[in-house]
């Protein structure tokens, strides 16, 4: 008797269990049908592994259910993605999607917290967010001084091109520029070779093995107990260590040095009498957020920009034209952007055509909403699909096809492109930006004005880039002939 009970409730409970898990919230976004256990993952996975990309996975299902917000269930966490440029807008914008989720995935990232401020939210990220970028400013971000420096590593691959007689793999040579940059802002002085080169390593190597562990981890963190290899969880965790001790190493020869004009001693010295929020622990994330946020991106779009001139040689030798006529043979610096309008219009068409975050967020929502006309739950992770946006036929004639005049109105000047948002918008907007614009700028500018570019035995490199958490070119090489 008591046994029948027992299976009774057992059996009761089971499909109690199974009805919460696959029951969908009342008006939710339309998606695929939800499983005990795995809710939509399954049908995401599938398409993740034939596209290659879980961008294209989701823009597929977007497609199949006719909706601007699709509804799904990934492992226990609701995800909604959203499409459109209302939406899209609304997500950027309200401040109900300003949170980030806490996933496993976000606090894997920062070392088991959430800290710092890509992956914090509410009081702590607004108030580190603001303290870094007023100080990075205070130290010259942003300003002339930067341009200078950028300057200087410009000019730095043009001698390093010059001075080579054989082809370049352009990847080898952006990343590492963007990096001085960044990490002289960061922590003053110029980074050693053998650490800008493991520095660099370990980024990628972090992004490959992110990318690798996919949905899996994020949605099944307990399979990092039994599989901790093939999960990915040892890596990541080793190359985390690997990289917190280079920013731990930088924050401690700061403590013994009297540098005054950088990142990491501002913070520091503000530590000093704010010890309760402010803490070294932070300071070592933000860091982690700057490299990790600002330099694959940057020199990806670059890589981009390069490949698409070599490319399309019509487009390259307009370009050329266009410098030569305009700035001669002076030093590209920021404000040649407002003159050099096919040039910037080209740069504009490249950040569309090659959407560097092509699934932006992830966001948390903080209170019940509508999206759409569909209730989104407190607590729901949104992704924002701009890769979609950005060739979107309401927006865009002939999206597929690359056209920078797109960007030029009749008057010939440079059209506004407030449909692209490589750099988000709102409060959450990169506050990279600045960095990330006049370097590609500058460098694109300045290789041009010296060098045309070409296929190297007359191959031509794959445009098809290769899509992670960011898309990047598929590695090439190209012949930088001198100009007269
Ligand atoms: C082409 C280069 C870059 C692209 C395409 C890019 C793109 C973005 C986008 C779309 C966001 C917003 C994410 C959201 O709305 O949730 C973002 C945030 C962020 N970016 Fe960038 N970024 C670039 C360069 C940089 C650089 C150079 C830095 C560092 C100096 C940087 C640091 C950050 C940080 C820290 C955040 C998080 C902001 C927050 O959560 O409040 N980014 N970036």
């Amino acid at each position: 008797m008591i046994t029948a009970l027992l299976f009774a409730s057992l059996v009761l409970f089971m499909t109690g269990y199974i009805l919460q898990a696959v029951t969908k919230p009342k008006k939710y976004p339309p998606g695929p049908r939800w499983l005990p256990m795995v809710g939509s993952s399954n049908a995401v996975q599938k398409l993740t592994k034939f596209y290659g990309s879980q961008w294209k996975a989701l823009s597929h299902l977007a497609k199949e259910y006719s909706s601007e917000v699709l509804g799904l269930k990934l492992g226990s966490d609701l995800v909604v993605v959203v499409y459109g440029d209302r939406n899209i807008r609304q997500v950027f914008i309200d401040t109900e999607f300003e949170g980030r989720p806490d996933s496993f995935f976000i606090k894997l990232r920062c070392f088991g917290k959430r800290m710092g401020i890509t992956s914090a939210d509410g009081p702590l990220w607004s108030l580190h967010r603001q303290f870094t970028v007023k100080h990075l400013k205070n130290v010259g971000f942003g300003k002339t001084a930067m341009e200078k420096e950028i300057q200087y590593e410009m000019n730095r691959i043009v001698d390093y091109i010059s001075s080579s007689n054989k082809p370049i793999t352009p990847k080898n040579i952006f990343a590492s520029s963007v990096m001085n940059v960044l990490w002289k802002y960061v922590a003053g002085e110029s980074i050693a070779k053998d650490r800008l080169t493991l520095l660099l390593d370990l980024l990628s190597a972090r992004s490959k093995a992110f990318s690798m562990a996919g949905g899996w981890l994020n949605q099944f963190p307990w399979c990092r107990f039994i599989f901790p290899e093939a999960s990915g969880y040892t890596l990541i965790r080793r190359i985390n260590k690997q990289l917190a001790d280079i920013i731990e190493e930088a924050i401690e020869n700061h403590k013994n040095k009297a540098t005054n004009n950088d990142f990491i001693y501002s913070y520091l010295e503000h530590m000093k009498d704010n010890k309760d929020t402010f803490t070294e622990e932070q300071l070592k994330v933000i860091c982690l957020d700057l490299f990790i946020a600002g330099s694959q991106t940057t020199s990806n779009l670059l890589e981009f920009a390069i490949l698409t001139a070599l490319r399309n040689q019509h487009i390259q030798e307009k370009i050329y034209e266009e410098i030569t006529r305009i700035i001669g043979d002076s030093t590209p610096c920021w404000t040649d952007s407002h003159k050099l309008v096919y040039t910037s219009a080209f740069l504009l068409e490249v950040q569309r055509y090659y959407t560097i975050v092509p699934l932006a967020g992830p966001r948390r929502v903080l209170s019940d909403t509508v999206i759409g006309g569909y209730s989104i739950p407190k607590e729901t992770t949104i992704l924002l699909a701009v890769g979609d946006l950005n060739f979107d036929p309401n927006l865009y004639d002939d999206p597929h096809e690359f056209k920078p005049e797109r960007f030029i109105n009749e008057q010939g000047a440079l059209k506004n492109a407030e449909h692209v948002y490589t750099f988000g918008l709102g409060r959450r907007r990169c506050p990279g930006d600045s960095l990330a614009r006049s370097f590609i700028f500058l460098t694109f500018v300045g290789i041009l004005q010296k060098f045309k570019i070409q296929c190297v035995n007359g191959l031509l490199p794959s445009d098809e880039p290769v899509i992670g958490l960011i898309a990047a070119p598929r590695p090439y090489s190209a012949s930088f002939v001198k100009r007269n």
